[in-house]
């Protein structure tokens, strides 16, 4: 099929990428000249694994563009709306994005039949939204109503930064929500070769052995939109809710991992994404769920369960610097070193990174803060070079002299620093592990105080 994909952040580049790769003919555009300068050199514009590689194998189905007029929509079989929906202050999303490409896409419809897709998460009702804009926008153009060879559908994605090309080849689901049942099947079309698994995998990534289909959910426009928002949700309730038990375990002298690793085997409950720690960042789960708790207040309802997720979290992120002050008394004058500073492992990405409102707080109470991070400090320097924090290629300078190290991001590096050497260029061997990751007993026999989270 022909596919335009508007947008070339996480989303749309790996989506574009994957399908390319699949077999479609694709082309991704984007109005920053910048990223789409360097896809046409070859290269990935962000950090993540896999992405350049699948670009390689993918390359003679794809193309990379600026311009609407050269993407060809009117022979487009699905475009992809996947643009950022960056959070405002009052925690809605900002839809200026959206609202351009809509409108320069159904300046371009004619009778061909089309299906555009919110790939970005994007409010309940903007399906219905993006519709009216299409339609306008024809109007506006060419004097007439569209005859209506065009349907509106929503396709969320959930892949997650550091694994978005696995995520996107062997997804748990799909999830398609459209009115018009020619959407629908045209989509399913279009991902018959993930659904059915019969695609042959790239070298360097292969097929989970279990994996022989994937389940797809189709859904009117609203449910698919909602999906996406509650998935979101549901995962960072599960984080809070084990940084929640994890104050109490700290205080009743138990053990989160355990604790937790006893619950999640309950096949009700599982495992995964109950890791205490200093909480979620990204871009995802703050924004979406200061999204839902805004959208509930226009619908004249609370959600105190999403809400008390968020609040647990960015209080989570408070506990780094209290467990500081409370071992050394003192953080005027310290050197604090991070171990860690985007928001998770295998991403350069900082947005909404608890090791920037960490770093704050500790430069506010007068403590000298000294950074380190295997991949994002390309955007540390660049987009925060104010902050005050020392930033250090080489873990081993950011950890000079420090009164406490504070493991932020759990880079599999870091568990085999050499910790010996390190205890030695230490002003204090005071560790506060962030991500509950680090040898703990390990540790302790080196002589250092570990102070991990509920435990
Ligand atoms: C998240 C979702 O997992 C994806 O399914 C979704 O598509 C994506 O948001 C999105 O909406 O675009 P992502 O933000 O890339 O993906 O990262 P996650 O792996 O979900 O981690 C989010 C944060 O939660 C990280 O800061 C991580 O350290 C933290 N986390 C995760 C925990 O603190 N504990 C856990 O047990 C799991």
């Amino acid at each position: 099929m022909k596919v335009l994909v508007v947008g070339t952040g996480y989303v749309g580049l790996t989506t574009g990428v994957a399908l390319a790769y699949l077999g479609h003919r694709v082309v991704c555009l984007d109005v920053d000249e910048e990223k789409i300068a360097l896809l046409n050199e070859g290269k990935a514009p962000i950090y993540e694994p896999g992405l350049p590689e699948l670009i390689a194998l993918a390359k003679n189905n794809i193309q990379f563009t600026t311009s609407y007029d050269s993407s060809e929509i009117n022979t487009c079989d699905v475009i992809f709306i996947a643009v950022g929906t960056p959070s405002l202050p009052d925690g809605s999303p900002d839809l200026s994005q959206v609202k351009a490409s809509a409108e320069a896409i159904g300046e371009r419809l004619d009778d061909h039949f089309v299906v555009v897709v919110n790939k970005s998460t994007v409010p309940i009702g903007s399906g219905n939204w993006v519709g009216t804009l299409l339609r306008e926008a024809y109007r506006l153009r060419k004097g007439t109503k569209p005859i209506g060879n065009y349907a509106v559908a929503s396709n969320p994605e959930f892949l997650r930064q550091g694994s978005a090309i696995f995520d996107t080849l062997y997804p748990e689901r799909i999830v398609i929500g459209a009115e018009d049942t020619r959407a629908i099947d045209v989509l399913t079309n279009l991902y018959r070769p993930l659904l059915n698994q019969d695609f042959s995998s790239p070298a360097f990534l292969p097929r989970p052995e279990e994996l022989s289909a994937v389940p797809i959910v189709t859904c009117d426009l609203a449910s698919a939109e909602l999906i996406k928002y509650a998935a979101n949700a549901f995962l960072s309730i599960k984080i809070s809710f084990a940084n929640e038990m994890a104050r109490l375990t700290s205080k009743v002298g138990a053990d989160i991992v355990d604790v937790m690793q006893g619950i999640g085997l309950d096949s009700r409950i599982g495992p995964r994404f109950l890791q205490a720690g200093i909480g979620w960042g990204g871009s995802c789960f703050g924004k979406d769920t200061a999204a839902l708790v805004s959208t509930s207040k226009e619908y004249g309802i609370t959600m105190p369960i999403v809400q008390a997720a968020r609040d647990v979290n960015y209080h989570q992120r408070l506990w780094v610097v209290d467990t500081l002050l409370r071992e050394l008394k003192i953080l005027k004058g310290r050197t604090i070193a991070l171990l860690g500073f985007a928001f998770k492992p295998n991403t350069d990405d900082l947005r909404d990174a608890p090791s920037l409102d960490i770093a704050r707080q500790l430069l506010q109470k007068g403590a000298r803060v000294a950074a380190t991070d295997p991949v994002a400090l390309g955007n540390a320097r660049r987009f925060y070079s104010e902050l005050g924090v020392a930033y250090f290629d080489e873990p081993m300078d950011a950890l000079q002299d420090a009164d406490a190290v504070v493991l932020v991001t759990e880079w599999p590096e870091y568990r085999k620093l050499d910790w010996a050497g390190v205890k030695s260029v230490l002003a204090n061997p005071l560790i506060v592990d962030g991500r509950n990751f680090l040898d703990h007993d390990e540790l302790t026999r080196l002589g250092y105080r570990y102070i991990g989270v509920g435990r």
